[in-house]
């Protein structure tokens, strides 16, 4: 640990990615008086490159696997692994068993399968590991604001929660068609990947843990039986119904989406300029048509809760969106609240006036995640520093053991889509 409590957290960071520099690089640039890179370890050459430039690493500390980082011991106070899915265990149990009680960053999910959470979760508490996993809306303005409507009594008792994760047509053809949550065995499953921040929301705002699960869904839209008449194998080779299909690359990517070089298209390719992402289409993954994948991971889902407290909930996660965004809507005993992530607006009928007044705030935020990856950031921060100061430091809002519980309902929620059961949870 650093001496001086006012030094900016000196991270370590393993996976120079879109999270690793885009969301979590960005944040240390936008703060050097709160933090600083100080060492990276990622297998690709130009990622290492970057994360050198941009934070000003020195070429000796960047490493080519997260094991010749630990085994240089470089000084840091914090680690952020931001690795893929399945690439989440091994470094963290490894920084755990080497540096102790470190206070970790880890990008959701905690890992693609029970087995593997449930380990690490154990390794993290025997070794007092101070881990925060990235479910970032706990962190964003809007449901932090509907928390405190709850706690407040604003609606009276909580009973019901609806809550619709809309992926969007394009961001699902994107990440979970063509890219790199597709397959189960490569990833996770969908429910996992996009929706266990889902989960975890109702988790929070239910207030308790969830008691049953059950869950419908399957892959039913992207697969090679809904290939329509005189389509190819890319997009761009001559499909004679390329102009009409909403999941077109050269529309989406080219046509649809604001201009390169903002996400997606710096996933697409590191040339974003209109001929580099042509020719990434022309070539890579993402120019596929969207029927003759290899995708396996579910494009719909359904899963009904109960929590221990009596509330009830349902999430409905879809692929078949034009907005991506979430909504939400709560149902208490004296009233109720709608919202919109995305729009930023939350609606609160009182039904104790007689006219039911709603009241619509609109709320501001910056960056992504509505906020969220900032938020989260600066908690994180500030948490490390606090521990400098005092030695020990209260858990974080998305504590490793609280986290554990959205992603125990998502595999359970699994389970009960694969047997049809409904699946009861461990108290
Ligand atoms: N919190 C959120 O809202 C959110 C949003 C998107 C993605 N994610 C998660 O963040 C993680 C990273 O996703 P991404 O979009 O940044 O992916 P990415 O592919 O852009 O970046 C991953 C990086 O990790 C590197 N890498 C791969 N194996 C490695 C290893 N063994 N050691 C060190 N580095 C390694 C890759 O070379 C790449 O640079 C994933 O688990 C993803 O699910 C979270």
């Amino acid at each position: 640990m650093s001496d001086h409590p006012l030094d900016p957290v000196r991270i370590a960071l393993i996976g120079a990615g879109s999270r690793g520099l885009g969301a979590y690089g960005a944040h240390v640039l936008r703060r050097p008086d709160l933090a600083q890179i100080v060492a990276v370890a990622d297998p690709l050459g130009e990622r290492l490159t970057m994360a050198g430039h941009l934070h000003a690493v020195p070429p000796t500390h960047l490493y080519p696997s997260w094991q010749t980082m630990l085994d240089a011991e470089p000084a840091f106070d914090a680690v952020i692994i931001a690795t893929p899915d399945r690439a989440h265990l091994a470094p963290a149990l490894a920084t755990i068993e080497r540096a102790g009680g470190i206070s970790m960053l880890l990008e959701k999910p905690i890992c693609p399968t029970e087995e593997e959470t449930e380990r690490l979760a154990a390794a993290a508490d025997e070794a007092g590991a101070d881990v925060t996993v990235a479910h970032v809306l706990r962190y964003t303005a809007f449901f932090a604001r509907i928390r405190e409507l709850l706690d407040r009594g604003v609606i009276g008792q909580l009973l019901t929660i609806r809550h619709t994760e809309h992926i969007g047509y394009w961001h699902f053809a994107h990440s979970y068609v063509r890219g790199n949550w597709r397959r189960l065995d490569e990833a996770s499953p969908m429910l996992l990947a996009k929706a266990c921040h889902d989960l975890d929301i109702l988790r929070w705002l239910a207030g308790a843990p969830c008691a049953e699960i059950s869950s419908f869904g399957a892959l039913s839209h992207f697969t090679a039986a809904n290939a329509p008449e005189g389509s190819t194998a890319r997009c761009d080779e001559g499909c004679r119904v390329e102009r009409s299909c909403p999941y077109s690359a050269q529309r989406i990517y080219l046509e649809t989406l604001s201009p390169a070089p903002a996400w997606p298209h710096d996933v697409v390719s590191a040339d974003t300029s209109p001929a580099g992402l042509a020719r990434a289409l022309h070539e890579g993954p993402y120019g596929r048509c969207v029927y003759r994948c290899d995708n396996d991971v579910a494009d719909h889902q359904v899963v009904a809760l109960r929590f221990t407290n009596g509330v009830d909930a349902t999430l409905n996660v879809s692929a078949f969106t034009r907005e991506t965004t979430r909504t939400v809507h709560l149902m208490g005993s004296h009233g109720e609240i709608t919202g919109d992530f995305y729009a930023n607006e939350i609606t609160v009928s009182d039904f104790r006036n007689a006219d039911t007044r709603t009241s619509r705030l609109t709320l501001v935020t910056e960056g992504y995640h509505g906020g969220g990856d900032d938020g989260l950031m600066v908690d994180f921060l500030n948490r490390v520093r606090e521990r400098r100061r005092n030695g020990r430091v209260e858990a974080a809002r998305t504590a490793l053991a609280e986290s554990l519980d959205s992603h125990r309902m998502a595999f359970a929620a699994e389970h009960s889509r694969a047997s049809g059961e409904t699946v009861r949870l461990a108290a």
